[in-house]
Formats: C-alpha cells, sequence, structure tokens
C-alpha cells in the first residue's frame, strides 16, 4: 500500500493521529537506496508504524558543499518506502521546519563532533543535531534507526538522547552494501562509471585493515595498511583513522571503528568498520 504523504506539521498531526501504538522514525534527505530501506525494515521490527522523513536539512551543509546539487526526487522516494511498507511519508518544505529562518537556540554537539567528519565539516553535526532533535519533537517517534554508514552521527545522536534526556529509542542498522562491497549512498550517483571503480577501494581498504587487525597489528599499523590501499588506487584520502565506537576517541586496543573519507574525482565518501585492535598476541 502507498504511504500516506504530508507535507505540514498541521496534515502530520492529523495522519500520526491514524497510526496509534508505538511509531518508529526513519530520518533521510531522500535519494532512497536500498541502504534507507533497510532502515524502515529495522524500523518495522520495533514499532507499529514507521514514518519516513524527506528533507534536506540546509542547516547540516556548509556553503559551498553539494546542498543545491543534492539529488531530488520525490516520487521515485515515495515508490521505494511503498515497497517496504512505511505507512506516513513527511515531506516539508524549509519554512516549514525552520519558519523563523535561522535559529537562535543551537545545540553544541560536544568534542566528539570536531574530529573525523567534523574536522573536515565543522559544522556539520550542529546542524544535523538541530534537525534530528526538531523531527524528534514534531514527530513524537517513540524509536528511531540510523544507519550505521554514517557512525559517527549515530554515536552523536545516541548522545544527545542520552544527555538530554529524550525519550526517544535510536536503533543503530547496518552498512548496506552493493555486491561488488560499495558501501550504498546517495552520493554515489555523483560517481562515472570510472570513479565508481576507483570507488571500490574504500571497501577494499576497510577489508585490508580488518585483516591487519586480525593479524594482531597495532593501531597504527591497522591504518597505514588501510591508507595504502586507498592511495594506491589514487583516490585523495580525507582520513583514516580507529576511534572509540562511542566516544569517537582515539583507541589503541580493544573494540574500534576503522573509519575513512575520500574523495573520488570531487565526490567525497565516507566508509567503516568494526573491528577488534589487539585480539592476537602477535
Ligand atoms: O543521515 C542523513 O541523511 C541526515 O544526516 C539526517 C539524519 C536525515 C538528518 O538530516
Amino acid at each position: 500500500m502507498k504511504p500516506t504523504l504530508v507535507k505540514t506539521r498541521d496534515e502530520l498531526r492529523g495522519a500520526l493521529d491514524a497510526l496509534p501504538g508505538r511509531l518508529g522514525l526513519v530520518m533521510t534527505m531522500g535519494a532512497l537506496h536500498e541502504g534507507h530501506l533497510s532502515l524502515v525494515k529495522e524500523a518495522k521490527k520495533h514499532a507499529d508504524h514507521v514514518m519516513v522523513t524527506v528533507f534536506v536539512n540546509p542547516t547540516q551543509f556548509a556553503p559551498g558543499e553539494d546542498f543545491d546539487k543534492y539529488p531530488r526526487n520525490l516520487e521515485a522516494d515515495l515508490a521505494a518506502v511503498a515497497s517496504v511498507g512505511a505507512d506516513l511519508v513527511f515531506a516539508p518544505a524549509t519554512e516549514e521546519i525552520y519558519p523563523n529562518g535561522n535559529a537562535n537556540v543551537t545545540l553544541n554537539p560536544g568534542p566528539s563532533a570536531t574530529v573525523l567528519e567534523g574536522k573536515t565539516r565543522p559544522t556539520h553535526f550542529a546542524g544535523v543535531l538541530q534537525v534530528v532533535h526538531k523531527m524528534f519533537n514534531i514527530t513524537g517517534a517513540d524509536v528511531a534507526v540510523f544507519g550505521q554508514k554514517d557512525a559517527q552521527q549515530l554515536a552523536i545522536v545516541r548522545q544527545m538522547v542520552r544527555d538530554l534526556d529524550m525519550p526517544i529509542e535510536i536503533v543503530g542498522a547496518p552498512i548496506v552494501r552493493a555486491e561488488d562491497g560499495l558501501a550504498l549512498s546517495s552520493r554515489n550517483s555523483y560517481l562515472s562509471e570510472a570513479e565508481r571503480e576507483q570507488a571500490l577501494s574504500l571497501s577494499a581498504s576497510l577489508k585490508a585493515g580488518k585483516a591487519a587487525a586480525e593479524a594482531g597489528n597495532s593501531a597504527d599499523e591497522i591504518k597505514t595498511a588501510t591508507r595504502s590501499v586507498l592511495e594506491d588506487a589514487g583516490v585523495r584520502v580525507d582520513y583514516v583513522e580507529l576511534v572509540d565506537p562511542t566516544t569517537f576517541e582515539s583507541v589503541e586496543s580493544g573494540e574500534g571503528v576503522l573509519a575513512i573519507a575520500a574523495y573520488v574525482g570531487q565526490t567525497r565518501l565516507i566508509d567503516n568498520t568494526i573491528l577488534n585492535i589487539g585480539s592476537i598476541i602477535k
């Protein structure tokens, strides 16, 4: 069945009244792919009804980033979420979410937002938390599902919910990959055929890093093994880091997120995997 489409807060309120029980939320910026659909499927396990937001949030883009060219296709998005049984889609205009223009009260995401993605995109996570907080309040959802693909975003949203005692459960869902290993991302649509081939070095580099970890190598050796696959493929590395999954501080042992960002042509892609450092004594 087709999900109900609403565009305003008033319409949303009416539509939510018709969906009793536990409400699951999947927030997206549209350009939906199998990765997003896996979030909807996960949300259905935790809720009676699932709603999807489609909103390209301007406050998480810095000037010069891809806000204007970000792919938008609501018709295709509606068909995609219908195929996995979402009940409701909220696709508001910018003014519906930011009726007063720039907000005076904003959130400071704290130290974990200053590293990795936050180093290259210093205002990004404040913008993400702003819209996530607003959507949690506007929808009153009981549970929200976020992808592990944006591992730092997931960790920072969890921190916001914990630190501000927000009455919502956060569920993480695994990365969905194409058969050849490329992590699904709306930004993959920017890649030429040759660039897409080159982009396979991201998942290949994580495999190399994981193999290095499994062979008992140190954090530095794991990062070097990862970086060398990216450099050999000729992509421009932004970062290769091994961090604690919760705090995003560097780790030398135990569980870590091996997180990478690289430019393939003009397109900046991210990927990550979870591994154990120092689990084998050489
Ligand atoms: O992950 C995204 O697509 C966005 O950051 C989100 C969570 C929809 C907020 O705009």
